[in-house]
């Protein structure tokens, strides 16, 4: 399991202060809400846990908790994955092509079964999906995709900015069900969000901005 200390993390672009002396002990086995308005620094702190971005002051560690170990940033990133609205498909390509491809990148293999289920899980139809280019989905379906590459990539910390973005209700459900499962299975999620009912499923919520 992987766990992630911030402490006394400043960052600012430009003259804009984004966060001054933050720090959070972000659990496995938990859900972590992270509330604001718009511009508040929901998705910076989420590009900082994924070490995508450093801190100008502080620092931030992810370790490996039963060894105890610290985790360089390329193992702590083979660990984890992220599901954010910067994500993209090729859109020439087809759902399966696009999966294949960026779990490939993970060095993960995708069967043809493992396909079927992940997208029967997220609720998309894979009778419908045939041979549909990406850039043919509509924005609830491609959200639909990023959470099957989300979890068909095995990662032990879940980075997820605003997940139930363009969802219908029953795919922000759906949201909630695999992040609780997830975590349940000991994983660290650390959601991004403007949801109130993705607020009130977490188990612990940062407040950005003083709201
Ligand atoms: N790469 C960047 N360059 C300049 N300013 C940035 C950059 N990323 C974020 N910001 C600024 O940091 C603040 C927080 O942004 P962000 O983390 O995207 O907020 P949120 O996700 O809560 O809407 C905003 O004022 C935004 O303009
Ligand atoms: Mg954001």
């Amino acid at each position: 399991m992987v766990e992630i200390e911030m402490e006394g993390v400043g960052k600012s672009f430009g003259g804009t202060v984004v966060f001054r002396d933050f720090s959070a002990h972000l659990q496995p086995g938990g859900v972590t809400a992270v509330r604001g308005a718009n511009g508040s620094g929901k998705s910076t702190l989420l590009r900082l846990a994924a070490k995508l971005l450093s801190p100008d002051t502080g620092k931030v560690v992810a370790r490996d908790r039963e060894a105890g170990l610290v985790l360089e940033k390329a193992e702590f990133r083979s660990r984890l994955a992220m599901v954010t609205p910067e994500l993209r498909f090729y859109p020439r390509l087809t759902a399966w092509e696009n999966m294949d491809f960026l779990l490939g990148l993970r060095g993960e293999k995708l069967s043809g079964d493992s396909y079927s289920k992940l997208l029967e899980r997220v609720g998309l139809s894979e009778k419908k999906m045939n041979g549909v280019q990406a850039g043919g989905l509509s924005t609830g379906m491609r959200q639909r995709l990023k959470l099957a590459v989300l979890l068909a990539s095995q990662a032990e910390v879940w980075l997820l900015d605003e997940p139930g973005a363009n969802l219908d209700l029953e795919g922000r459900s759906l949201v909630l069900r695999e992040a609780r499962q997830a975590a349940d299975s000991g994983v660290l999620v650390l959601l991004a969000t403007n949801d109130e009912r993705e607020e009130a499923a977490a188990d612990e919520c940062i407040s950005l901005g003083g709201n």
